[in-house]
């Protein structure tokens, strides 16, 4: 019997995971998301095209292969229904191919208008929240208020949608803050009937069905470890289990059944949104490498911060996650840098740090390495052995350092610029 594979980000997001994922689906035959919502934003290039996705998870182009958006995931309708729209424009029908957990959640219009109230409310403080109403809308489910998607199906579902609205009108009163949910209703039940037309099932059993069927599963993450709730850079983090334990609550899949474990990790470090992020560069530097990766936000647009690669934090992941392969993204926007730099411990109040620790008072002052860069341009490269001996030496020294092997090279937003070093 196959194990299921999970993919997930090391980082704070944005490591192209969407690319990913649609690069080795070839190899499955269930693509499944297990958290998160339209905070996500997945990008996928292929033949001179660009896709992102939020809700569906990233296997949807491969028209013989099964989607699942899983119980952990919080679903926007209105999302949703942009987003399948779009994919039904190019001829991608995601109802034929898509199963949806019902016990997945529902963020209403109020989750959102509670999200934008809260940010506003904090000030200077502010999470930098996408403003999708994931925050909320995980809130009412541990807090056993939530709408789920099954609930769709139930007669007494606009009570219940009434209720809730209802509730946050009244939280809502304790902010200086206006807006109508009404406003966005109509759009929101329409999207309602188009997640109605997708398949709804029972998940759990959906997918061990599929496991003890022999089919290959490969799990999704979104987000990223150090956006974790509970592992993240805390309360700068997003609101579900990014890391891979989310992939066994988020599915209904045992812990004995998850095999390799992908981490993907981008070959410097991004983040959007507040928060700690020690390798954060302010000056001309941290503009090139946005310039060069075009590190802008695929759900809101905002410019990424950007900084070095931070190998404490780096192995912090692999350590909860459990990581058994590497995959290095977007090594090409390092192309030209004469000098690349990676941060391998932290000074803090006067002490070398190995480990990372983002909640002391004080900032983490990162303690560089300095590797010789490369100029060639090897976004075209097929072939491992044509890769410049720097670019080697790179992928190498973050090998030894964590003892985990690199095996996917991304050196391109396309399908195509993805190599396999341990095939060749
Ligand atoms: P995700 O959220 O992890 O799926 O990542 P995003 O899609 O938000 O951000 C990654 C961005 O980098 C997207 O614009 C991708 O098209 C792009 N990308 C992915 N892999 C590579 C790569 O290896 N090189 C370059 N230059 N761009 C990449
Ligand atoms: P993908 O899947 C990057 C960040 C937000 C904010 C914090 C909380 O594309 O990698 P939330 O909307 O969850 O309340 O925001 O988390 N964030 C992401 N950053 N990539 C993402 O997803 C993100 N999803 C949330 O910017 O700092
Ligand atoms: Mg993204």
């Amino acid at each position: 019997m196959h194990k299921v594979d999970v993919l997930l980000g090391l980082q704070w997001g944005d490591e192209g995971k969407g690319k990913v994922v649609d690069v080795l689906t070839p190899y499955y035959d269930v693509i499944a998301r297990f958290q998160g919502g339209p905070n996500a934003g997945h990008t996928l290039e292929f033949n001179d095209i660009k896709h992102i996705l939020h809700t569906i998870p990233s296997g949807i182009f491969h028209s013989s292969k099964i989607n699942l958006i899983g119980n952990g995931v919080v679903i926007d309708p209105v999302v949703f229904k942009k987003e399948t729209d779009a994919l039904e424009k190019i001829g991608v029908i995601p109802e034929d191919t898509l199963f949806i957990s019902k016990k997945a959640h529902l963020i209403l219009p109020s989750h959102k208008i509670l999200d934008a109230a809260s940010e506003a409310a904090k000030g200077h403080t502010r999470i930098g929240s996408t403003l999708k109403g994931i925050g909320p809308t995980y809130m009412d489910k541990t807090g056993r208020n939530g709408l789920r998607v099954g609930d769709i199906l139930h007669p007494d579902f606009i009570v219940k949608y009434t209720f809730l609205k209802n509730k946050h009108l009244d939280i809502l009163k304790h902010y200086d803050y206006q807006d109508d949910p009404g406003k966005y209703e109509d759009d929101w039940f329409r999207g309602i009937e188009k997640i109605r037309a997708c398949k709804l099932v029972d998940s759990e059993h959906f997918i061990n069905r599929m496991i003890n069927e022999n089919k290959k599963i490969l799990a999704e993450g979104a987000q990223g470890t150090l956006l974790d709730v509970d592992f993240g850079s805390y309360p700068y983090v997003t609101s579900s289990n990014t890391i891979c334990a989310g992939a066994c609550s988020g599915l209904g899949i045992a812990p004995s059944r998850i095999g390799e474990v992908f981490g993907i990790v981008k070959a410097y470090c991004t983040r959007v949104g507040g928060g700690p992020f020690p390798t954060e560069l302010h000056d001309d530097t941290g503009e090139r490498l946005r310039r060069q990766g075009m590190e802008f936000g695929s759900t809101t647009g905002r410019p990424r911060r950007c900084g070095w690669l931070d190998l404490p934090a780096l192995k912090y992941s692999i350590m909860i996650n459990g990581v058994t392969q590497l995959i290095i993204t977007k090594a090409d926007v390092l192309t030209g840098f004469d000098t690349l730099k990676i941060c391998t411990a932290y000074k803090s109040e006067g002490e070398i740090l190995d480990h990372l620790q983002l909640d002391t008072a004080q900032p983490l002052e990162p303690v560089y390495k300095e590797m010789k860069g490369w100029s060639e341009d090897i976004s075209k490269i097929k072939d491992c052995s044509d890769l410049p001996a720097e670019f080697m030496a790179f992928i190498n020294y973050i090998e030894e350092e964590t003892g985990v092997p690199v095996t996917i090279i991304s050196l391109g937003p396309d399908r195509k610029a993805t190599l396999f070093p341990q095939n060749t």
